[in-house]
């Protein structure tokens, strides 16, 4: 049948609903399994500080895990998409040294298949953005709900060119390596497909019989949004709600103690209609490996005091052996420097090689 694109919802109708994006999802879980040397994972993070429980449960932890498993991960620093949304150059490079830490203390270890590195050092990933600019129409960049979102969240008057086109820079951090898996949350679904598309458009304008790019997909994290403390929707920095990796025993035990949470006394795990509670109970659960509902029966008459107690018991507990690797880490930063000047020279080999390919199937070769 004949779709006709409004405007308005172009992209719900050419993206998948998350149901279907999780069937998928599951689908490539397998095939991982079963062959995980056969793909190559792309993810990345944007430089912006810290990372916190809410990364470690919704990304870090599967990131491991994949890396684990033998698949190539590439882990892009993504330096130079911070600048869409706000002026952060004079702290950039430290936090892509936090970052970078907090990656090794969790287990991505680069003596493992893990290359890790700062977009801004790997210009042959840079040019494929020419090409790919010119894949995309205005309308399908001014339409995309995740930009969006963001422009309106960082309250921006004035929007730069780079926020407008940072989906397709994000194409190139995937496709230059011919990463095929990308762990990512909800809200990068809308990039993803714009990658996909970019793929798409150009391996059927340039090089349909020997087709230079994947089509990436999607893995969704199985804890696609961590709650902060004080019950809102998202554990971010910004909403001051966040127990960071690195924060110390005491540090976390302050922060739990000004969690939000309600006035009865006992205990119960009731998401609906107790949303700061449950989630503390959740955090508890993501840190033993038991049901918040069991843990809410233990604690019952306990109340709100138990309940923190628990979890500041419980998180300090888990995070103990990372946050000791990462006070190691932070007494080495010529270590820290290496990994990543390293991860620059994998990175740049397999973006050279990309390029070639990519010269050759637009008969640019001379
Ligand atoms: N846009 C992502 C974020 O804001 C960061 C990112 C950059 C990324 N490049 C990527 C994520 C490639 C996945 C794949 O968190």
């Amino acid at each position: 049948m004949l779709q006709i694109v409004n405007k308005n919802n172009y992209w719900e109708i050419i993206m998948d609903t998350y149901e279907v994006a999780l069937e998928k999802s599951k689908k490539i879980e397998k095939s991982i399994l079963e062959n995980p040397k056969k793909h190559k994972v792309l993810t990345g993070d944007r430089p912006t500080g810290r990372l916190h429980l809410g990364h470690y449960f919704g990304s870090l932890q599967n990131r491991v895990k994949l890396a684990n498993l033998g698949v190539p991960t590439f882990i892009v620093i993504a330096d130079y998409q911070v600048l869409t949304d706000h002026d952060a150059h004079s702290e950039i490079s430290q936090f892509t040294k936090q970052l970078t830490m907090d990656y090794l203390s969790v287990g991505l270890d680069p003596s493992k298949d893990i290359t890790i590195f700062p977009h801004s050092y790997v210009p042959e990933l840079n040019q494929l953005m020419l090409p790919f600019l010119t894949l995309v129409s205005n309308s399908e960049l001014s339409r995309n709900p995740t930009v969006k979102e963001e422009i309106n969240a960082a309250g921006l008057k004035k929007v730069n060119a780079g926020m407008y086109t940072y989906p397709i820079h994000q194409a190139c951090d995937i496709l230059f390596c011919k990463g095929d898996v990308v762990p990512v949350g909800k809200d990068q679904l809308p990039h993803l497909e714009m990658t996909r598309t970019i793929a798409r458009r150009f391996n059927e304008k340039y090089c349909k019989k020997r087709p230079v790019f994947p089509e990436p997909q999607a893995l969704l994290s199985k804890t696609p949004s961590v709650a902060g403390l004080d019950g809102a929707q998202k554990m971010s920095k910004s909403r001051n709600n966040a127990i960071f990796l690195s924060s110390s025993e005491d540090e976390t035990a302050k922060l739990i103690k000004k969690a939000k949470t309600d006035s009865e006394r006992f205990i119960t795990y009731d998401p609906e209609n107790r949303v700061e509670v449950a989630n503390l109970l959740e955090l508890i659960g993501l840190c033993t490996g038991e049901d918040p509902k069991t843990i809410a029966e233990s604690i019952g008459n306990g109340g709100g005091g138990m309940l923190k107690k628990t979890l500041t018991e419980a998180v300090n507990e888990y995070f103990k052996p990372i946050r000791e690797r990462r006070a190691q880490l932070e007494q080495d930063p010529e270590y820290i420097r290496q990994v990543l000047l390293s991860g620059v020279d994998k990175a740049r080999e397999e973006a050279q090689q990309t390029l070639v390919e990519v010269r050759a199937a637009m008969n640019m070769v001379i």
